[in-house]
């Protein structure tokens, strides 16, 4: 039998393992229901859920009445004994001997069954139910493999300013905030630094926040949201591809393998992503993607045009893993994707669409090294080359072939927990219409 002081706090997790034996917990109360003789309480910590028996013939009878008084979301220190107990939620229960209420609780407003905005509204408090807990940990296991993965590959972590006098990604989403007398945006990629980044050190990472002020309201747009990024001097176009397919492999490996419970608590079917663990993911040109729905699906695109929403969930039904899709068609695509010499009409560019209709996960590029070219789409924005000196600058000096992409966190963790809105993979989400609390 296992012995603890009894002011050695338990983890509800260890005292699951554990299983027998003296154990103090604490945590909050989640749920709570009584009888004549038992006081039922369902402690919750950062970890896992535990029962917690209080027997009115065991204990004094303080013990008892503090116990009755017990509402949800109360904080709560307890010590006892734990039994496996089949019936008991997660296996193992604990009989009670003593019992500290540390803060008491009001009627908690969140009970079963509420809207989606009502849960919005209160995020603060919906944060603590099991499900946001779950994502929570899911994320940042996503953050987690991300690191390890180019830790692990020569890669280093790089801090790209968040205040950003340029864009990158288009001028219509930019937001502008005011910055002393003047103004200025907040970052919508860290791409344009990363690319100066890399003449020092080769090859970087970032996980940083980007803010995009996007008006399409879906299901998959945030208006804050978290990009994972990585910049590599001397990779071309194959090598970010085989880059971009070993991190997504480690990432959805590393959450099948260490989130199996979490998957378990937002019901999600692994049995859905272990193809993304064992397969190599499917690698398709846009002009192939066109083919494929023609032929497949019989949709008709006209070439030139980006896919649309139904067009990517169409493309990808035929598929049980990500679906690597490049060479879309240059004209579309940023200023800094550069035409790939062997079919000039397309981009050495790469989107990554999520199996089971979750969407693009992942953008990246070869980068230009043509200034003419890149201030030529510039002007054609309305945009003033000048302002780009400094990133023109960068070819000037020791300019080499190079490529990097962004990851959409939330977008994975979207896919990976199968949830039904990117909302949810976010602890406070801002939208057009949600910047509260
Ligand atoms: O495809 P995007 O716009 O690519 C870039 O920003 C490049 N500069 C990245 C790079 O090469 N370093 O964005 C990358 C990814 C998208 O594939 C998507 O997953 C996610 O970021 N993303 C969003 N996620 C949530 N809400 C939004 N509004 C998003 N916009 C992009
Ligand atoms: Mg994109």
């Amino acid at each position: 039998m296992t012995k603890n002081k009894p002011d050695t706090f338990l983890t509800v997790q260890e005292a699951i393992s554990q299983a027998e034996g003296a154990a103090a917990l604490r945590g909050w109360v989640y749920r709570e229901r009584e009888s004549n003789k038992f006081k039922f309480i369902v402690l919750r910590d950062g970890t896992n859920i535990i029962q917690c028996v209080v027997k009115k013939e065991e204990v004094p009878e303080q013990v008892w009445n503090d116990a009755l008084k017990l509402q949800v979301e109360a904080s709560i220190i307890v010590k006892g004994t734990l039994h496996k107990d089949d019936r008991a939620p997660t296996g193992v229960d604990l009989v009670v001997s003593e019992l500290t209420v540390v803060g008491p609780s009001d009627t908690f407003p969140i009970t079963k069954d509420q809207s989606t905005e009502f849960l919005m509204d209160n995020r603060h408090l919906w944060m603590r139910s099991r499900y946001m807990n779950a994502i929570l940990k899911v994320k940042a296991k996503v953050m987690q493999a991300w690191r390890e993965y180019y830790d692990t590959h020569g890669f280093i972590e790089f801090t790209p300013p968040i205040f950003q006098p340029n864009q990158s990604e288009g001028g219509n989403t930019l937001f502008e905030v005011k910055y002393y007398k003047t103004k200025t945006f907040l970052t919508q990629s860290w791409q344009l630094y990363a690319e100066a980044g890399i003449f020092s050190y080769e090859r970087l990472y970032c996980i940083s926040p980007c803010f995009r002020a996007e008006t399409s309201k879906t299901s998959r747009h945030l208006s804050e949201f978290w990009m994972a990024e990585m910049e590599a001097a001397w990779y071309q176009l194959p090598e970010l591809l085989d880059s971009i397919e070993g991190c997504l492999k480690h990432i959805v490996t590393r959450v099948v393998e260490d989130c199996a419970d979490e998957l378990k608590v937002l019901g999600r079917d692994v049995a859905k992503l272990r193809p993304s663990v064992d397969k190599p993911f499917v690698r398709v040109t846009y002009t192939e993607a066109l083919k494929i729905l023609k032929e497949k699906s019989g949709m008709d695109v006209e070439w030139g045009k980006d896919l649309r929403t139904v067009e990517e969930e169409e493309l990808v039904k035929h598929y049980d893993t990500p679906v690597i899709v490049t060479n879309y068609p240059k004209e579309i695509m940023a200023f800094y994707k550069p035409a790939d010499p062997n079919d000039p009409k397309t981009a050495l560019c790469v989107d990554v669409l999520a199996p089971e209709g979750y969407g693009e996960i992942v953008g990246g590029s070869q980068r230009d090294l043509d200034v003419e070219k890149m201030s030529e789409i510039l002007r054609g924005m309305g945009e003033k080359p000048e302002n780009y000196q400094w990133y023109f600058d960068l070819r000037k000096w020791g300019s080499v072939p190079h490529s990097g992409y962004g990851m959409g966190v939330e977008r994975v963790v979207s896919w990976l927990c199968g949830l039904e809105n990117i909302k949810d993979a976010i602890p406070f989400p801002r939208t057009q219409l949600r910047w509260t609390p």
